[in-house]
């Protein structure tokens, strides 16, 4: 039998809210139809934002969310999204699909979502196409509150006080899309554009994120700390955090494979590609370790999920895909590496939040379902601001077909303010259930709340006619004991448990 000891009394680290963050991108459905539809829409909205999809996000708290983008974010141009929206410059979405976007959703509609949400900003800035000057006068048009040209148009445009902006990106994947730089020639470019991030609030700094490396790209987190680490008196809001993207492609970048159409095998290889984000945390957080070994610089996971084929029938450039019990587990994998490594991982965004990528949400016109990755970080949202615990599992099997084995189960634990510890578990076989006896070191605990996402089919998912397939039930498989208690993980499963002292 699979045991989980769990040291209660050694907390390990604290698991920034902000790994429970969120990615939308001006990309197919993702603002447009699935969060934005304009006040006009028969669709019910607040201010345009749909009332469903926001109701919806608030139970998952979300913490932050980021955006213009992603690719998009470099080709943005912040001017083109205020003032009247019938006199906004239309441009062409060259990355998605080529179509027309019309700037309806812009920094004020970004920041309205972001109020009705109750959440963190992460705006990403446009380094590759866009002048230091462009980028200086978005900030100052956001958090200026005196008195100069850009805060008299903000305040024409119908905003008069200053926001915050938490998080602010200088450039996005600059090795790629954002510019195709080496990693020297970025590394110098941000530290001259970051210079004019400035800080007109000193009571609410901006903290920026500096584009990392795409997956195993060691040399150019290597190279861009080289370059642009700040070990003097001046570090403190050079480079607040360093970016790292990566997606599971269960067949590689070209050929991605069916959203809802694979075997066992298949199955196994995407999770163990999925555990392939431990091995990158940790080798791109021991090359951060040499140049800050103090840890100021969180790791900023800001675009993760899996990517597949698209949904047959929809266009290539807008990345829709369903969502299945095995993309519940690929979350489940990710959200306790991110939690086991909350020393260096301070923020993470899934991408994307609705209708693009690994969504929690789909819509189509009027209808919205939830995905099996929505009703997982609805139960992983206990772990945000609580303490990682000391935890190990012993008796884990190695499983799998072929080359693609992965660990039979995994884990990780959090204590609250109220010393409500989370466990919470994923048991990555497709077919065999399994024991787990878990054995906090006190005992002396009762089950406050249970609940688990699971199917017996892997392919299973939800849709606009039958939008309960998999879901987040009660969990009731659980035998006290003397000294903790012993649970039944069916295959395929996540797993919450919340023990109450
Ligand atoms: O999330 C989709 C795209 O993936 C983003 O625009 C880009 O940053 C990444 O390559």
């Amino acid at each position: 039998m699979v045991k989980l000891f769990i040291n209660e009394e050694n907390k390990t680290g604290h698991i920034e809210p902000e790994i429970y963050g969120h990615f939308s991108e001006h990309l197919g459905r993702g603002i447009y139809e699935g969060i934005y539809v304009g006040e006009d829409s028969d669709i019910p909205n607040e201010n345009g934002m749909r009332t469903d999809v926001v109701s919806a996000l608030k139970e998952l708290h979300v913490p932050l969310l980021r955006w213009p983008g992603g690719c998009f974010a470099d080709e943005y141009h912040w001017r083109d999204g205020i003032g009247a929206k019938e006199s906004r410059k239309k441009m062409v979405n060259t990355n998605w699909g080529g179509v027309v976007e019309d700037n309806s959703f812009g920094t004020h509609e970004f920041m309205e979502l972001c109020r009705q949400l109750g959440c963190k900003k992460y705006i990403n800035g446009n380094l590759g196409s866009g002048t230091v000057q462009e980028m200086s006068e978005w900030i100052e048009y956001m958090t200026f509150s005196g008195v100069s040209p850009l805060t008299d148009l903000r305040a024409k445009n119908g905003h008069e006080e200053p926001w915050t902006v938490e998080y602010f990106g200088v450039g996005n994947e600059n090795w790629g899309c954002g510019g195709n730089m080496t990693p020297e020639y970025y590394a110098n470019e941000y530290r001259r554009y970051q210079t004019f991030v400035r800080d007109y609030n000193p009571d609410a700094p901006i903290r920026k994120v500096c584009c990392g490396a795409n997956v195993a790209d060691y040399y150019w987190t290597r190279r861009v700390l080289e370059t642009a680490f700040d070990h003097g008196e001046h570090a403190h809001g050079f480079m607040d955090y360093l970016s790292l993207h990566y997606y599971v492609h269960p067949f590689g970048w070209d050929v991605k494979g069916s959203a809802t159409d694979f075997d066992a095998e298949v199955w196994y290889r995407s999770l163990n590609k999925a555990l392939y984000m431990d091995t990158l945390v940790r080798r791109h957080s021991a090359i951060m370790d040499e140049f800050d070994p103090d840890k100021k610089i969180g790791m900023c996971v800001d675009e993760w999920g899996a990517w597949y084929t698209c949904e047959p029938g929809t266009n290539p450039g807008f990345l829709y895909q369903q969502n299945t019990v095995r993309d519940a587990l690929i979350a489940s994998i990710t959200l306790n590496i991110f939690n086991k490594h909350c020393d260096r991982v301070k923020i993470a965004a899934l991408a994307q939040m609705v209708n693009v990528i690994q969504s929690v949400l789909l819509t189509e016109g009027a209808q919205m379902i939830k995905t099996p990755t929505y009703h997982v970080m609805h139960m992983y949202r206990y772990h945000q601001d609580a303490d990682l615990l000391e935890s190990s599992l012993s008796g884990v099997n190695q499983i799998g077909i072929g080359e693609w084995t992965v660990p039979g189960v995994t884990e990780s634990v959090s204590k609250d303010a109220n010393g409500v510890i989370t466990v919470t578990l994923c048991n990555l076989s497709a077919d065999a259930a399994e024991e787990v006896e878990i054995l906090p070191v006190n005992s002396g605990y009762s089950v406050l709340e249970a609940s688990v996402v699971t199917h017996c089919e892997i392919h299973a998912h939800n849709t606009f006619d039958e939008p309960e397939v998999v879901s987040e039930k009660a969990f009731t498989d659980y035998r006290m004991k003397e000294r903790g208690l012993v649970i039944t993980l069916p295959a395929a499963s996540v797993v919450l448990i919340r023990l109450k002292p």
